[in-house]
C-alpha cells in the first residue's frame, strides 16, 4: 500500500535556506565545491556542509546523500544533499528516484515538511519536471507490508508535506504568476495521478495468487468503473460467455484451475466526441505453473506476477479517468490461472481460436499467447480501435535479450511504433525494439493444426510475437513483451523489490498527451 499517500506537494516561495519547514534538501550534480547553491548552503552553515562532504567521500554522483544537522544557522535543522551525476545526464524522469531518496530520508530523519529546490533543467520541461517530482513522491513511500505484521511497518510515516521550490534565486517581494502557480498544480495532480495508479498496479502484482484471482481482478476493474460513474464502464465476461464467443485458445489455458476464468473489458468514453480509438491489451495469467509442462520450483516461484500485463491497462483506465483524454480508452484482459490437474489442456491438444484458427500445443507454458491470441481477436472484432496494444510477461527469451529493465516491443506499423516509443521516452520506461522477422515463422508449423503454439529456443519472444500477429492481422498493433521489468528483484528508490507497475506511465502518457 502507499504509505505516502498523505503526503502533499506544494509550491514553497524562496529562497530554500529560509524555508520554514523541518529539512531542506537539494541536489548537486558532480563536483559539490563547483556547485552554486552547495556554495551558498555551505556558506550558510559555516562549512560544515564542505566537511561532511569531504569525510564522506561526497561527490554528487547519483545515488549519493548527506545529511547534516544545521544547529540553528538557518529555520530548518536539517539538511539533505543528493548527488544527481552530471549534468547533462540529468532527465525529468531522474527526479523521481533522487525525490524518492529524499522522501525516504525525510522518514527516516522522522521529519513532518521539506522544502526542496527544483533544479534547473534546459528547454521547456519545468512541468515534466514538476510531474515526476510528485511521482517520485508517491512512488518513494510505496511499500507493499500488508502481511508485515512487526511494530516497524505499522508505524505511519513521518513526512506530511512536500514543498517544492521553483526558483533559486528569487527577488525580493516577486510572486509566481497564477498561471505558473495552476501549471505547477495541474503537473502535481498529473504525477500524483499517475504515480497512484502506478502503485495500485503494484499492489495487484504483488498480492498472492491465492487472493488475486481472475474474479478478484474482476471486482477490481469494477470498482474503478464505480469510482468513475459517468465515464468508465466494465463488463466482465465469465467462462460461458467466452465459450460462445468461441474463445477455445483463452478458455483452454484456465481449464485446469478451480478458478473460473474471466474476460475484462474496461471502457472509458470522453464527454465530448472521441478522436479516436485505442484498445490496451494485458496478459492476466494469475498464477502461472507451466501446466503439465511444469516450471521447476525456482522459475515458478515468483509466477504470480503473470498478470502485470493486466494490472497495468486495468489501472491505467483510472488514472485516463481522473486525468481526462479525448480519445476513447479500451483495456481488455483475458484471466484465468495456468494450473495442472484432471481437467487441464494436455501437449498435443488441437485447440481452435476465436477467428477460427487451430492451435497444436507443445507446451502448455506458451499459455500467454494463447490467452492473449483470442483477447486479440475480440478486441480486433468487437471494439474494431484504430490502434491496439499489448503489455504481457510473455518470454524469458525477451530478458534474455534485454536485461531485467527494458521492455521489448515488436510491431510492423512504423508510424504508431514511433509515436509510442516517443511516449515510453517522456514517462522513462525502458523500451527497445525486436524484429518481427517473418523467417521465424516456419517454427511454428504443426503437421495437424493451423500452427502450434511454440518455436524454437532461440528468437523465442520473436516466434511469440509472430503467433500473436496472425490475430492482429491489418489492424495498428503494438506488442509490449514485459516479462523483464514487470518485477525487479533489486531495488531503486522508486521502486523497490517485487511488481513494478512498468507500462503503466506510458499508457497514461500515450492516452492523455498528444
Ligand atoms: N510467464 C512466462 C514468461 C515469464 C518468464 C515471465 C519469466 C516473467 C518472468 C511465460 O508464460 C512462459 O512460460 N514462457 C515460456 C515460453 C516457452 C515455453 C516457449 C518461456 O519463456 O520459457
Ligand atoms: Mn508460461
Ligand atoms: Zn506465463
Amino acid at each position: 500500500m502507499a504509505d505516502n499517500a498523505a503526503v502533499s506537494v506544494t509550491h514553497l516561495a524562496g529562497p530554500l535556506l529560509q524555508a520554514q519547514v523541518d529539512l531542506v534538501a537539494f541536489v548537486a550534480f558532480g563536483d559539490p565545491t563547483r556547485d552554486p547553491v552547495f556554495k551558498s548552503a555551505d556558506q550558510a552553515l559555516g562549512g560544515v556542509l564542505s566537511d561532511v562532504a569531504k569525510s564522506e567521500s561526497f561527490e554528487g554522483k547519483s545515488g549519493q546523500l548527506i545529511s547534516v544537522h544545521t544547529h540553528g544557522r538557518i529555520p530548518a535543522r536539517r539538511m539533505i544533499v543528493v548527488g544527481a551525476g552530471a549534468r547533462g545526464e540529468f532527465s525529468a524522469t531522474s527526479a523521481r528516484d533522487i525525490v524518492a531518496t529524499i522522501v525516504q530520508a525525510a522518514n527516516k530523519a522522522s521529519v513532518a515538511s521539506l522544502a526542496f529546490l527544483l533544479p534547473a533543467l534546459s528547454g521547456n520541461r519545468e512541468a515534466a519536471l514538476i510531474q515526476h517530482v510528485a511521482e517520485g513522491v508517491v512512488l518513494g513511500g510505496y511499500k507493499f507490508g500488508r502481511y508485515l505484521t512487526g511494530e516497524d511497518h505499522k508505524r505511519p510515516t513521518s513526512l506530511k508535506s512536500f514543498g517544492v521550490v521553483t526558483d533559486a534565486s528569487p527577488k525580493a517581494g516577486k510572486k509566481p504568476t497564477a498561471a505558473a502557480m495552476k501549471q505547477f498544480a495541474a503537473s502535481v495532480h498529473r504525477g500524483e495521478v499517475i504515480a497512484a495508479a502506478i502503485n495500485h498496479a503494484r499492489d495487484l502484482i504483488n498480492e498472492p495468487a491465492a487472493v488475486i484471482t481472475p474474479t478478484a481482478l474482476g471486482l477490481d476493474a469494477q470498482a474503478i468503473a464505480k469510482k468513475h460513474k459517468g465515464t468508465v464502464t466494465a463488463t466482465v465476461f465469465g467462462a460461458k460467455q467466452c465459450a460462445e464467443l468461441g474463445m477455445g485458445m483463452f478458455l483452454a489455458v484456465g481449464q485446469g484451475s478451480s478458478q473460473e476464468s474471466k474476460l475484462i473489458h474496461l471502457v472509458y468514453k470522453p464527454a465530448k466526441k472521441a478522436k479516436k480509438k485505442v484498445a490496451f491489451i494485458g496478459k492476466g495469467v494469475t498464477f502461472d505453473s507451466g501446466g503439465y509442462s511444469l516450471k521447476p520450483s525456482a522459475g515458478m516461484e515468483d509466477m504470480k506476477v503473470d498478470m502485470s500485463g493486466a494490472a497495468a491497462v486495468i489501472s491505467a483506465i483510472d488514472a485516463i479517468a481522473t486525468l481526462g483524454a479525448d480519445i476513447e480508452v479500451h483495456a481488455v484482459a483475458a484471466c484465468c490461472e495456468n494450473l495442472v490437474s484432471g481437467n487441464a489442456y494436455k501437449l498435443g491438444d488441437v485447440l481452435t481460436s476465436m477467428d477460427g484458427t487451430t492451435v497444436e500445443i507443445n507446451n502448455t507454458d506458451a499459455e500467454g499467447r494463447l490467452t492473449l491470441g483470442d483477447a486479440i481477436t475480440y478486441v480486433r472484432t468487437k471494439i474494431q480501435p484504430d490502434e491496439m496494444f499489448d503489455f504481457a510477461t510473455l518470454t524469458g527469451a525477451c530478458m534474455v535479450a534485454l536485461g531485467p529493465y527494458t521492455a521489448g516491443v515488436f510491431s510492423d506499423h512504423e508510424a504508431l511504433l514511433k509515436t509510442w516509443m516517443n511516449a515510453s521516452e517522456r514517462s522513462g520506461e525502458d523500451m527497445w525494439r525486436l524484429p518481427l522477422n517473418g523467417r521465424l515463422r516456419e517454427q511454428l508449423k504443426s503437421p495437424i493444426a493451423d500452427m502450434r503454439n511454440t518455436g524454437d529456443r532461440f528468437g523465442g519472444a520473436i516466434t511469440a510475437g509472430l503467433f500473436l500477429k496472425t490475430f492482429a492481422k491489418d489492424t495498428p498493433w503494438v506488442h509490449v513483451d514485459i516479462a523483464g521489468p514487470a518485477s525487479v528483484s533489486s531495488t531503486r528508490p522508486s521502486q523497490p523489490k517485487g511488481g513494478t507497475g512498468f507500462a503503466v506511465a506510458t499508457i497514461v502518457e500515450y492516452a492523455t498527451s498528444r
